[in-house]
């Protein structure tokens, strides 16, 4: 069948190369689509051209090339519905309807939802305005952790030391530094413990495991410096031992997407839990409606199964009749490769050369901001630009493995933390 994967970055193009290798696309006459894409996905995939917010131009281009699945890769399609209109044209689409894609639309929505079930979460309060907000704080102590409602691609969440820096940020927050997405802010009780994301494929009523991971969010090493969409990840997360991973699935994940049934927005997609592993046991920290990145390009390294299939199952509602995804017990471990400047304003244009080299080592080098200049040279064109990722027997091997490859890239403009999977390591080191 003809297969369409929307968007353009590291976690695309990870999927595109899993996508390509299913039996789905890979007889004589199929093809997988891919838009925008870009020069890593290109290998895989034949990229279009189509705007993502015109879900009419996406549904006729579905129809004019027989479209048998459409996955959606970023948050943002989904929550604007380009799932339901490509569904109401009678496609299969690996992702959650516009109704469902709140779980990450709206961190209100998802706090609310979990009060009603009783999932375990951090207290909060709702806010619509400054002074209602400025009010809520002395319901919490310091550190104040503050949150615009919508979508504000990972950068949405304040911690605030202290009082003082709460009002600033709140002030800032309802100013529109988040636009639209801060117009509410959700005020939450501070957790503590270790991060560990889960993620797990549904189509509503069936749920499948679909593998942990830990990330590195902060642009420094040794977990410093301003917050990024992740400088790095590993799969699996130790961390996450299958007895927690029970309780995840168990108070976390089945009441979520039984609640999501009942009230007749079925949830179906990957669902992506990012959880806090506190005293108390697992506590979700929010929902992503979409895979990680760079945490599907670890989930993918690992992947054994016909990736294509599975997501078709799940689009179809009939995850029940198939088996459960295998991964490889190896760790995969992903640097991200940033151009200068990131998170700030990135350095664009830079060259990039070596990615044969690297993936010589064994290492696979997936895209994640890079562009052809116009007579053909691989450049940098977004803030993470490669992810550079490896397989080994534990995390010590994968992070030796990864930095091996990485070291064989040529990009002078580019910078990466080299501490990716340190907490492991460190583990790896005590027990052995
Ligand atoms: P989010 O975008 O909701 O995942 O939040 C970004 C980061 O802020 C998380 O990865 C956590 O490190 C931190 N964070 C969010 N909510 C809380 C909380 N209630 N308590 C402590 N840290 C939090
Ligand atoms: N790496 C974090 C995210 O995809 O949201």
């Amino acid at each position: 069948m003809n297969i369409l994967l929307a968007g353009s970055g590291g976690r695309e193009h990870a999927l595109a190369w899993k996508l390509a290798q299913s039996r789905l696309v890979t007889q004589a006459g199929e093809t997988l689509y891919a838009t925008p894409g870009n020069p890593g996905i290109a290998q895989h995939a034949e990229l279009v051209s189509l705007d993502l917010t015109d879900h009419a131009a996406v549904a006729a281009f579905c129809e004019d090339k027989r479209i048998g699945l459409v996955v959606i890769g970023p948050e943002a399609p989904l929550v604007d519905g380009l799932a339901d209109s490509l569904r109401a044209g009678g496609v299969p689409v690996f992702g959650p309807s516009k109704a469902a894609a709140q779980l990450e639309g709206s961190k209100g929505f998802t706090k609310d939802l979990c009060e009603r079930t009783g999932i375990p979460t951090a207290g909060y309060v709702r806010t619509t305005s400054l002074d209602q907000a400025r009010a809520a704080l002395d319901g919490f102590t310091a550190p104040y952790v503050l949150k615009a409602d919508g979508l504000a691609a990972g950068k949405g969440v304040v911690i605030a030391e202290d009082r003082t820096e709460a009002e600033t940020a709140l002030t800032d927050m309802f100013g529109g530094a988040f636009g639209e997405a801060g117009a509410e802010v959700v005020i939450e009780e501070f957790m503590t413990g270790e991060e560990a994301s889960f993620f797990a494929l549904t189509d509503g009523a069936t749920i499948v495991p679909f593998g942990s991971a830990q990330d590195h969010k902060r642009v420094g090493e040794g977990d410093t410096g301003p917050n990024t969409g992740g400088m790095g990840a590993y799969s699996p997360a130790p961390v996450l031992t299958p007895l927690l991973e029970g309780e995840v699935i168990e108070r976390i994940i089945a009441p979520t997407v039984r609640a999501m049934a009942n009230e007749g927005t079925p949830y179906s997609g990957v669902l992506y839990a990012g959880l806090m592993l506190t005293a108390q046991g697992p506590k979700l920290i929010e929902y992503n409606c979409r895979f990680g990145d760079p945490e599907c390009q670890v989930l993918m390294m690992r992947l054994e199964d016909d990736l294509g299939e599975l997501l078709l199952a799940c689009a179809e509602n009939r995850l029940a009749a198939c088996s459960a995804p295998r991964f490889s017990a190896d760790t995969a471990l992903t640097v991200v490769v940033a151009a200068a400047g990131y998170p700030g304003t990135p350095k664009k244009g830079g060259t990039i050369a070596g990615i044969g080299k690297a993936e010589a080592t064994g290492a696979k080098v997936f895209h994640a901001g890079t562009a052809l200049s116009p007579d053909g040279v691989l450049q940098s064109s977004g803030g993470r630009v490669l992810n550079v990722t490896a397989r080994g027997a534990d995390v010590t091997e994968a992070q030796a493995a990864a930095y091996k490859a990485v070291d064989a890239l040529d990009f002078p403009d580019g910078f990466c933390r080299r501490d990716i999977g340190w907490r492991e390591v460190a583990r790896e080191q005590d027990a052995g």
